[in-house]
């Protein structure tokens, strides 16, 4: 008979939980109030790349200006762009967006209720379906995050390196979901992985499975998961262009929408090319100016490190290619991705206060 691993999870959860913005706790629940399906999704999209912490402001500016998917689904992409900036990986700001007009078209407003039918919406895969269906409508299925993987790694001492280690987590995190609160279950999990069972120095003493870990009677939970060897990202070499006028306005163009940053606004960059030998000088600049050189910055994506060579000249003559000027104080408020505001304060420190 395999412990019942969500008994006392579940206690720890009632007594422990986090305080989030998006969440209903165990007691408003016994209170009748249920979980909001279009919050829930939401703030699983956007805690999809970002930690809770800094996801709570944008969170709840989200809430304050589309309270629901409908709100959402007629909104301007380009103000959901703006609000989304900082958040990075803007493919999923721009499938946040398909997935509220598809459902306020094709489902009423109304989300899917099982994992299998959420996980055909754009945006939405096999973590963020479960973690929708268990948490907004109580669907018995397991959800699977790093924090999860982590704890039951150590649970059952797993030995097998990621991601190969991936189905035997799964298998043992099957068995140990609960037919009663999946949703507070997985959201156990996700706590206990970031205040407990953290990746370094684990406070196994104050555990709710003390005694039940594999790994913590074998005084080895820090070992877990197993790791494979690390490979180190490529990196990529590029230039940016950043054109101020005396007044401190400074010229910014919209990027393709397809490839990364897609449609969203920065300085004339060259491409990112793969190559460490493209041409990042001055020659590069997309108009005739006195380029002067900036330094160098850095910026690590997922798969590669961009490392863009800064050059600014103040300009006074028209500029010919496509694009905007944005006055120094409205700066600020643009949707920049974090490398263009980096970009910028590189070529003018003042730029962001
Ligand atoms: N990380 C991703 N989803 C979460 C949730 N619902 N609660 C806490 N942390 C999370």
């Amino acid at each position: 008979m395999q412990f019942n691993f969500a008994e006392p999870l579940l206690d720890w959860y009632d007594r422990h939980h986090r305080v989030l913005p998006w969440r209903v706790s165990p007691n408003d629940q016994a209170n009748g109030v249920v979980a909001d399906p279009y919050s829930v999704w939401l703030s699983e999209i956007m805690l999809q790349q970002t930690t809770v912490k800094a996801v709570g402001p944008y969170f709840e500016r989200f809430i304050a200006r589309w309270p629901d998917v409908i709100s959402l689904a007629g909104a301007e992409t380009e103000a959901v762009m703006q609000q989304w900036a900082g958040l990075g990986y803007y493919s999923r700001a721009r499938n946040l967006i398909a997935c509220a007009r598809q459902v306020a078209k094709e489902h009423d407003g109304r989300f899917p209720d099982t994992a299998a039918e959420l996980e055909k919406l754009p945006g939405i895969g096999p973590y963020t379906s479960a973690a929708i269906a268990a948490i907004a409508f109580n669907e018995s299925v397991a959800v699977m995050d790093g924090n999860i993987e982590r704890v039951f790694s150590r649970l059952f001492a797993i030995s097998t390196p990621l991601p190969a280690a991936k189905s035997e987590i799964r298998a043992q995190v099957v068995k140990a979901v609960p037919t009663e609160r999946p949703g507070d279950f997985a959201q156990a999990l996700m706590d206990l992985g970031a205040t407990i069972c953290t990746p370094r120095r684990p406070a196994c003493a104050l555990c709710p499975f003390t005694g039940q870990c594999a790994a913590e009677k074998a005084g080895t939970a820090e070992t877990y998961p197993v790791k494979p060897p690390k490979k180190k990202k490529p990196v990529r070499r590029g230039a940016a262009f950043v054109a101020s006028q005396p007044d401190g306005a400074v010229f910014l163009v919209r990027r393709p929408t397809k490839g990364l940053l897609g449609g969203m606004s920065g300085v004339p960059t060259t491409n990112w090319t793969v190559r460490e030998d493209g041409a990042t000088g001055p020659e590069a600049a997309p108009f005739d100016a006195d380029w002067q050189e900036m330094g160098t910055i850095t910026h690590v994506f997922t798969h590669f490190e961009l490392r863009l060579d800064i050059f600014h000249a103040v300009v006074t003559l028209p500029v010919e290619i496509d694009g905007r000027w944005s006055t120094a104080s409205d700066l600020p408020g643009q949707a920049l991705p974090s490398v263009m505001k980096k970009a910028i304060a590189a070529a003018l420190p003042n730029a962001f206060e």
